[in-house]
């Protein structure tokens, strides 16, 4: 899809020549003399027209207008949130067969968040998925007017937004495909594809993986027939000096849970189960166009989940990339596995920072439902700057705790640790689990188990958290990396830091450039 930003007066707005015109209403606007404003003031008055977000008007042909169809739609304060409710109503009408061209007008002043939703927005309801179905139409809009009083002052974050608008596309398709037409080997060609303008791809296969010792991540893949792929890109926007932000994306393609199988209900489900190796490819797709100045590895271990004669069973002692041994009490938490190798990996790079996404637990969904990620840290800066880049991209996180004490649970009569611990606390366990194999390098842990992809009838992936990941990295752009603390600081900051990570998000962006306010305010 074409996105353009321009500066559009409602006085020009009536006179473009389109199938869709948009009209964005805020609450408290002031009418002007033109055509548009004319109808929208009197429908305000009538009450047939709503500033409440999402309450809309279709006009038809008017004579006053030159698109063919036009749509009045309340905005509400105007914000980020609003406008996204706005243009969520009317995903219909911009699916429309008829619909090539669309002005998507603000009557009010724009903010660039704003701006930024209403693109990511329009976005998101004109992709269909059609990659294994013979028929249904490709939606027929091509091209998304954004008209604004002031385009300059917005033009940074629409920029961003169309982006992160491609990203989450590229992500929602490779998420949405099924498992017998996203392999690990597959995935590791989209991946190669993506390798261009500063993008590198480099795939490691079962031999090297071997030579790598990373036992963790071969055990789980042994159950299948699908070759497993360690993808590995790479994206140089700073001085090779600069330490790269490692992201490590879990791809298992497809969980059928292993010989602790996973019932049968839902189980066509886990073909999401890449949702954070697509995020991660959603990203370098992004990077391609924002070119920011900030290094950043992509890490993605992918294979399937199987039970299998050769598949791995309950009990099972495996040896880590690092040496430590894991005794596989439930095969279904397989995850972990192939990310505490790729983590372990992911050190080599000497990272400012790694950042691993994964749909890791179902006790994440029962914990934080579908509105947003779960996000651990063992880094009070990092975890601000997390948080934060989820507020600006409107792709939220809360953050979780991570006291050792959850740990203890892990521990095993015949390895160094088990892969799994009690019901209570699954998703926190799951991140003590990988937080072994993170050492002092500053590490977050993204749980998008209940964001990644919507079940029943509007079933399919959600690109997230595509949006988060680009905000983080443009953030980092000329930024000091975050301070490694020992592991004693870390430990004593962990508790508290969880409130002040509840607080407003403005708390957040303290912290995020001025440590010490930071660890007082603790
Ligand atoms: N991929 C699943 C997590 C998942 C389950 C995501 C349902 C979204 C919806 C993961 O591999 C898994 O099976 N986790 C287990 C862990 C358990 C065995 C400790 C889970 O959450 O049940
Ligand atoms: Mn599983
Ligand atoms: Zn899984």
């Amino acid at each position: 899809m074409n996105f353009e930003l321009t500066k559009l007066s409602l006085t020009q707005a009536a006179s473009q020549k389109c199938d869709l015109l948009v009209v964005l209403v805020p609450e408290g606007i002031k009418p002007g003399k033109d055509a548009v404003s004319a109808v929208m003031a009197q429908a305000l008055k009538s009450g047939d027209l709503e500033y409440k977000a999402g309450k809309n008007l279709q006009i038809y042909a008017s004579p006053l207008i030159a698109a063919r169809r036009t749509i009045l739609v309340g905005c509400g304060d105007g914000n980020a949130r609003s406008v996204r409710q706005a243009c969520a109503a009317l995903a219909a009408a911009l699916k429309g067969p008829s619909i090539k061209k669309a002005v998507l007008v603000f009557a009010g002043k724009a903010t660039g968040e704003a701006v930024a939703a209403a693109v990511q927005c329009v976005a998101e309801a004109a992709y269909v998925y059609r990659t294994t179905k013979t028929k249904g139409e490709a939606p027929a809009l091509a091209r998304v007017v954004i008209g604004v009083e002031d385009a300059a002052a917005v033009k940074a974050a629409f920029t961003t937004a169309t982006a992160i608008a491609e990203g989450v596309a590229f992500a929602r398709e490779w998420a949405n495909r099924p498992a017998n037409h996203a392999t690990p080997t597959l995935l590791a060609q989209a991946a190669k594809g993506l390798a261009k303008g500063g993008i590198t791809c480099k795939v490691h296969g079962p031999a090297e993986v071997e030579r790598l010792g990373m036992g963790a991540f071969m055990a789980v893949a042994q159950g299948s027939e699908q070759p497993l792929r360690l993808i590995e890109l790479r994206y140089n926007g700073a001085a090779k000096s600069e330490a790269p932000v490692v992201l490590v994306g879990k791809g298992i393609t497809f969980d059928t849970g292993g010989i602790s199988l996973k019932p049968a209900a839902e189980m066509d489900e886990m073909k999401f189960d890449m949702g954070g190796a697509a995020s991660v490819l959603g990203v370098f797709n992004a990077l391609v166009h924002l070119k920011p100045a900030v290094n950043v590895v992509g890490l993605i271990p992918a294979c399937e989940n199987m039970p299998d004669g050769k598949a791995i069973k309950p009990g099972d002692v495996v040896t880590s990339m690092n040496g430590q041994t894991i005794e596989i009490l439930n095969t279904d938490a397989e995850g972990r596995l192939v990310l505490c190798d790729a983590l372990t990996y992911a050190a080599r790079f000497k990272p400012r920072a790694m950042v691993d996404i994964a749909t890791l637990t179902g006790a994440c969904v029962i914990a934080l439902g579908n509105q947003r990620s779960g996000l651990f840290s063992s880094n009070e800066q990092l975890a601000a700057r997390l948080q934060s880049a989820g507020d600006a991209a409107q792709d939220l996180c809360w953050r979780m705790p991570l006291d050792d004490e959850y740990g203890e649970g892990l521990r095993s009569n015949f390895a160094d640790v088990a892969n799994v611990a009690g019901r209570a606390g699954g998703a926190i366990t799951a991140a003590k689990f990988l937080q072994r194999f993170t050492g002092d390098i500053p590490w977050a842990h993204l749980d998008i188990a209940g964001t990644a992809w919507k079940s029943g009838a509007a079933k399919g992936a959600t690109g997230r958290p595509v949006g988060l990941l680009i905000h983080y990295l443009l953030g980092e752009v000329g930024v000091a990396a975050p301070t490694r603390k020992s592991t004693r600081v870390a430990k004593k900051v962990t508790g508290a830091a969880t409130t002040a990570a509840k607080s407003a998000p403005k708390v957040a962006k303290t912290a995020e450039r001025a440590p010490r306010v930071a660890r007082k305010m603790v």
